[in-house]
């Protein structure tokens, strides 16, 4: 089997603050999806890396993959990204050469997963699942709310599902190809991950252990973290 990774970066990081793409944002002093792109090229299965660049910026991270080391063994390609995650997905998927029968998507706002934690998700998906999603039990207890019947009025609970049973998933995801492209051709709704695409196409999307180091970089806290994290590993 071959192995290819896609990095969705074509965010802008709306909720990180003013600034730079998030993609591009300095982690101790090298761009976060450089340590992105590092983390799954870690893997001696991951023989392509294809980064999906915000849609002006294809050649600026040409640029930088260029001006960075990276794993020699690896492949590296990028394709400008579109208006949301999805699409910006599934252009990257359209850039895959023949050949290719494993596919990763992995979030260029988690810079620090392990590599153990990717080579799991491919392990998973070459037992025979057809997506498989690293995830974590939760520490706080979940509410399912309504609308508030006012704005700044409270909201109305109605739910509380039973922790024990939740996870919180990460990336990278893995999938069969076929399945993961079948998947975007079939499903149109707005999806926040991409194994929810391959449950509504009815098959079984399986869970392993996640990492806490795989968390997302997405509010202005999680740079002190990363930040932190990273200087724990010295890099
Ligand atoms: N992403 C993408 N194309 C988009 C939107 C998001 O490739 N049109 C990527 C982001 O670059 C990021 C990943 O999807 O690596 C996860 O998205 P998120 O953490 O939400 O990043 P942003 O969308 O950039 O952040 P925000 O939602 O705060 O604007
Ligand atoms: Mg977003």
């Amino acid at each position: 089997t071959r192995t290819a990774a896609v990095i969705p970066a074509a965010g802008r990081g709306v909720r990180l603050g003013p600034g730079a793409p998030k993609a591009l944002r300095a982690l101790n002093g090298t761009p976060m999806l450089i340590h992105a792109v590092r983390a799954m090229a870690a893997s001696r299965s991951v023989s392509l890396v294809v980064v999906v660049a915000p849609p002006d910026g294809a050649s600026e991270v040409k640029a930088l993959l260029d001006s960075h080391a990276l794993p020699e063994r690896t492949d590296f390609a990028v394709v400008p990204g579109g208006e949301t995650r999805q699409e910006s997905v599934r252009l990257g998927l359209e850039a895959l050469p023949p050949g290719i029968d494993i596919v990763l998507v992995h979030d260029a706002a988690r810079p620090l997963v392990p590599v153990d934690t990717v080579d799991a998700v491919i392990e998973a998906v070459r037992d025979g699942a057809p997506a498989v999603v690293p995830a974590l039990p939760l520490a706080d207890t979940v509410k399912q709310v309504e609308p508030a019947a006012a704005p700044g009025a409270p909201e109305p609970v109605v739910a509380t599902p039973e922790r024990a049973r939740l996870r919180a998933v990460q990336t990278p995801q893995g999938f069969d190809r076929d399945t993961l492209v079948r998947a975007h051709e079939t499903v149109t709704g707005e999806v926040t991950d991409d194994a929810s695409m391959v449950e509504q196409l009815g098959l079984q999307v399986v869970v392993v252990p996640g990492h806490e180091e795989a968390f997302k970089v997405t509010r202005p806290l999680d740079l002190v973290l990363a930040e932190a994290v990273l200087a724990r590993r010295r890099l």
